[in-house]
């Protein structure tokens, strides 16, 4: 839902260390998938652990408009009747997506290969995004579009009742425009295939393949390679949701940067397309441990441990970037309660998320006393060591909830309070970040310093 809400400032301070469980919520990613792939099953798929927060809720009522049953059952505990790969009805009103980008670019690419027209919106944040990287692939399955400057939303897709199969090789890595392409090629006979360069977070093919269709994946030199057979008939599934490793980055980056804590967080996913901030903390010399892997809903799953660390700066090479694309906020907090410079190379996708994250670390971090560089691609910051950021500062969020709660980890460790302008996006991601955090003794409070 994108009405204007009213800001809500947010003040975090040091509040001592940090200790307990952190039961995180389920993975964003996974929960969109559940919902579109649901809606597109037949008969009754049940979703245990389901993200409730605003995106996740706004591709529930999406998927509502385009003619599937949605319901919520219990807390995280959802059923989806589905009508079939094809069986999208035309929605009577336009579909706001909120603040998702994921939620937008994978609806899209869901209904474009079905006769029906639908218009997307969204808040200012996704309002401002490019979405020229899901119309390019989809124009070419048939569809056509109608945008602001820019192909930006407000947009309005007319679907194609007869599309052909594609074969894409997506220019960025991107698991959205992978997934977008993969969930159009659903209701395109034949088969469509995507070519990505770089391994992106793999969890469409997985669910696809959960749900019965025909998907290969093939790692060549021209990189990885998956093929879908088109129209095939989706069987409902239940699908138990991992908790997400990109919330729980959270808690677990606070845990290390607080001095003297010590943390859990079980259950988080630690599928390897989505690892890359756990490898750079322990490069970095984060005293985490990997317990009890185990694997759930199809997921390798492992309880973190985490105790508070003295850690050093590192090279993030870019060629992990993919592996870690929404943990570089909370990254470049832990970088300034480092010892010595971290740089982040190959991050201009960050540009284009929810806001520009290179620009709105390096304010933040700056307007807190600690020293950064940037080019279009690139954030280098210049670590204080432990407990050694001034803060002080009020921090811009920009709409962006990883921002938001970045900013409010950084206060626990820092000299003085750290602000934000507005911690009202967080709840799109991570509703119970707050009670959270306040449980495992963090100080933040909704007002000014
Ligand atoms: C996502 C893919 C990533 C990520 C986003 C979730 C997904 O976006 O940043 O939060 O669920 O497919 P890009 O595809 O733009 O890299």
């Amino acid at each position: 839902m994108s009405a204007q809400a009213t800001p809500i400032p947010m003040t975090s301070r040091a509040g001592g260390a940090l200790g307990g469980v952190a039961q995180v919520t389920g993975d964003k990613s996974i929960s969109h998938r559940a919902l579109i792939l649901g809606a597109l099953a037949v008969g009754e798929t049940h979703i245990t652990g389901l993200l409730e927060g605003q995106d996740v809720l706004d591709t529930a009522a999406a998927m509502r408009a385009f003619g599937a049953e949605v319901q919520q059952i219990g807390p995280g505990e959802w059923a989806v009747h589905g009508v079939g790969v094809g069986g999208f009805g035309e929605p009577a009103d336009v579909i706001d997506c909120g603040n998702s980008g994921t939620g937008v670019r994978l609806i899209i690419g869901a209904m474009a290969t079905t006769g029906i027209s639908a218009t997307f919106t969204g808040d200012a944040s996704l309002r401002s995004r490019p979405m020229a990287r899901i119309t390019d692939p989809m124009t070419l399955f048939g569809a056509c579009f109608y945008g602001r400057e820019g192909g930006r939303l407000p947009m309005t897709v007319v679907g194609t009742g007869e599309p052909v199969p594609v074969r894409y090789e997506v220019p960025m890595a991107s698991a959205q425009v992978k997934s977008a392409v993969l969930l159009a090629g659903l209701n395109a006979p034949g088969q469509t295939v995507v070519t990505e360069q770089v391994a992106t977070r793999d969890h469409t093919e997985r669910m696809l393949a959960g749900f019965g269709a025909e998907v290969s994946v093939e790692d060549r030199s021209e990189g990885r390679v998956i093929t879908l057979t088109g129209q095939p008939e989706l069987v409902a599934q239940d699908i138990a949701v991992p908790r997400d490793p990109s919330s729980a980055a959270f808690p677990v980056c606070a845990a290390l940067i607080v001095e003297g804590s010590d943390v859990l967080v079980p259950g988080v996913s630690q599928n390897p397309t989505r690892r890359g901030l756990y490898a750079t903390l322990v490069e970095m010399g984060a005293d985490i441990s990997f317990d009890n892997q185990r694997e759930e809903g199809g997921e390798p799953v492992a309880d973190l441990r985490v105790r508070a660390s003295e850690m050093t700066g590192v090279e993030v090479p870019a060629r992990r970037a993919a592996s870690m694309i929404d943990e570089y906020p909370i990254l470049a907090v832990v970088a300034a309660n480092a010892s010595g410079t971290t740089v982040m190379r190959g991050i201009k996708e960050l540009r284009v998320k929810e806001s520009d994250r290179i620009n709105a670390m390096a304010r933040g971090l700056e307007a807190c006393g600690v020293r950064v560089e940037e080019d279009e691609d690139t954030l280098t910051i210049h670590g204080l060591g432990p407990g050694g950021v001034p803060g002080g500062g009020t921090c811009a969020t920009y709409l962006d909830h990883r921002i938001a709660m970045a900013f409010m980890c950084l206060g626990m460790a820092s000299k003085k309070p750290v602000s934000i302008d507005d911690g009202g996006p967080i709840v799109t991601s991570f509703p119970s970040f707050e009670t959270l955090m306040a449980d495992l003794g963090a100080q933040i409070v909704r007002a000014n310093r």
